[in-house]
């Protein structure tokens, strides 16, 4: 069996959750940044990674998945700058389902993730109130995923790798 971990990140919070989840599996593997993946050819299973922006999946993510998710075992990975448990977080995680549409939709992840300084500075300074709203949530992120985020990744990781096994 052989496993992709793929990811976008801007700031380091996603890529930390997708080198854990690379670290517990098993048998043939390989971590990419999704710009630099074209298709999921030889693949058996799939970890696709992002942080939500602008109250969604980005983009670039999901138009991917779409076009190649068909016949692939896949989950996500998430990370936002809402605490966990925030009632968002469930359309989220039903557009992730959504978009595997085609493919065997095995689960998803979320946890916190830190709002970088100049993340905030930029959000404090936007027109949409929303997005000034999450710049007011910087100093509650700060130093997210920690080490109990990274342990759930990881036993996260291995639920999924049950599944397919
Ligand atoms: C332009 C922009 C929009 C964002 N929108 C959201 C959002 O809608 N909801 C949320 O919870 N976090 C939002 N965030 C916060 C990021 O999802 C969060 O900080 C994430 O951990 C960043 O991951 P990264 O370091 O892998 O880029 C936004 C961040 C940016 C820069």
């Amino acid at each position: 069996m052989k496993t992709l971990v793929t990811y976008m990140t801007q700031t380091g919070n996603t890529k930390k959750i997708a080198d854990a989840i690379y670290g517990e599996i098993a048998g043939e593997k390989d971590i990419k940044a999704i710009g630099e993946i074209s298709n999921l050819e030889g693949y058996d299973l799939v970890f696709v990674g992002f942080p939500v922006m602008q109250f969604n999946i980005p983009e670039k993510v999901s138009n991917f998945v779409k076009e190649n998710v068909a016949g692939k075992n896949i989950a996500f990975f998430m990370t936002h700058a809402v605490p966990e448990g925030f009632e968002a977080i469930q359309s989220w995680t039903g557009s992730c389902k959504d978009i595997a549409e085609g493919g065997n939709f095995l689960g998803t992840f979320d946890c916190q993730g830190e709002l970088a300084q100049p993340v905030v500075d930029r959000l404090l300074k936007a027109d949409d109130p929303q997005m000034k709203a999450f710049g007011e949530m910087g100093p509650s992120t700060k130093g997210q995923p920690d080490e109990s985020r990274i342990q759930k990744a990881k036993e996260f990781a291995k639920e999924i790798q049950a599944k397919v096994q």
